[in-house]
């Protein structure tokens, strides 16, 4: 799905760099090539990189917990 219709970032591409550990839509768009341009999408763009981080931290707690 697009996230964000200015650039054709894609949910799956702004997933993928939130999992290699960058922390906002504007690294991660930055990161991408293509910075924020009117900016509508990155409140929803942010709650995907924080879902990643979440899910993430998760199975970091988990992994600890079992060690
Ligand atoms: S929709 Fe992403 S910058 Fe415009």
């Amino acid at each position: 799905m697009y996230v964000c219709i200015c650039n054709g970032h894609r949910d799956s591409e702004i997933r993928r760099a939130a999992a290699s550990g960058i922390k906002s839509a504007r690294d991660i768009y930055a990161h991408l090539g293509k910075p924020p341009r009117c900016g509508r999408c990155l409140e929803f763009a942010n709650k995907l990189v924080a879902e990643v981080h979440d899910v993430v931290a998760g199975g970091a707690e988990q992994a600890a917990e079992r060690a």
